[in-house]
């Protein structure tokens, strides 16, 4: 059976988006979530629905390009559930990014897309890594983009950090099976273009660039042509936090409605 239930889950940008989505479902399933977001506002709202609905959370402010608000991240899920069952390193700038050839990317852009993005994936790992050695079991779920194996074009810094995420994520894998005894994984969740306001917005942006040659939209190179949901994603997410993938590290679990096909 794959199930949840009383896992302890911390999601990283877990106040909008997709990562609340993660959030609602792993706690309607019976999960203890912990939503570690930098917007205050987003990441209260999501507690109390999560509680509304009769399920267990705990918001915690966490700005993941920093090891210390890491840090207070894990103190928090610990204090408040015992212990940290799974990771979901959810947290990334992807709402309002501003797409342009990488020629014109500025280097404030570049560092604050690593910073959160790929920094930010290596502080909470670094950060739970101890708690998960004493329970010699746990799971890191890193969530890239299906742009990482395709090389989309006019967001470089983006599609960069995604694939580094891929690499850390196989690297991790290897690591942390030494050290916690085979009982911690490291997995990625590749998801390719999901409904929602922040792909709208991206795909507005990308029709105004002179010269777009992005015709049909992000499900023209898809064998499914329609977009994918928060909905598509949140069973291969449970998967990979249930049980049910123990055997599994290393990976990327890709669901882009076969636009990448690697
Ligand atoms: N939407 C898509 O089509 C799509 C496709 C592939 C992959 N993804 C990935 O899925 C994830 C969620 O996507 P989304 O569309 O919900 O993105 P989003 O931009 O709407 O949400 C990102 C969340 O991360 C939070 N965040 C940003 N910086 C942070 C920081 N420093 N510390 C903590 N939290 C921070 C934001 O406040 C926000 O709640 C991202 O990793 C994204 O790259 C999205």
């Amino acid at each position: 059976m794959i199930t949840v239930k009383d896992k302890v889950v911390i999601v990283t940008g877990s106040g909008q988006g997709i990562g609340r989505a993660y959030a609602e479902t792993l706690a309607a399933d019976g999960a203890k979530i912990v939503i570690a977001e930098i917007n205050e506002s987003t990441g209260k709202d999501a507690e109390k629905a999560i509680k509304n609905n009769g399920g267990r959370a705990v918001f915690v402010y966490t700005d993941v390009t920093r090891y210390d608000s890491a840090q207070n991240m894990v103190q928090v899920a610990i204090g408040k559930f015992d212990r940290i069952d799974a990771l979901v390193n959810n947290a990334a700038i992807y709402y309002g990014i501003d797409p342009k050839p990488f020629t014109e990317i500025t280097e404030d852009e570049w560092d604050r897309m690593m910073a959160v993005n790929v920094k930010g994936t290596w502080n909470c790992a670094k950060a739970v890594t101890p708690q998960m050695i004493i329970q010699a079991k746990g799971k890191i779920i890193n969530v890239a983009s299906s742009v990482a194996f395709e090389g989309k074009g006019m967001f470089m810094h983006y599609v960069a950090s995604k694939g580094a995420l891929v690499a850390m994520t196989r690297s991790l894998a290897r690591e942390l099976a030494d050290m916690g005894g085979n009982g911690i994984t490291v997995n990625t969740l590749a998801p390719g273009a999901i409904e929602g306001e922040a792909s709208v917005k991206l795909g507005e942006a990308m029709r105004s660039i002179k010269g777009f040659t992005g015709k049909g939209g992000p499900v023209a190179g898809q064998i499914l042509k329609r977009r994918g949901t928060s909905y598509d994603l949140v069973g291969p997410l449970l998967y990979l936090v249930s049980d049910a993938s123990d055997f599994m590290t290393g990976s990327v679990l890709t669901i882009d409605g076969g636009s990448s096909l690697h």
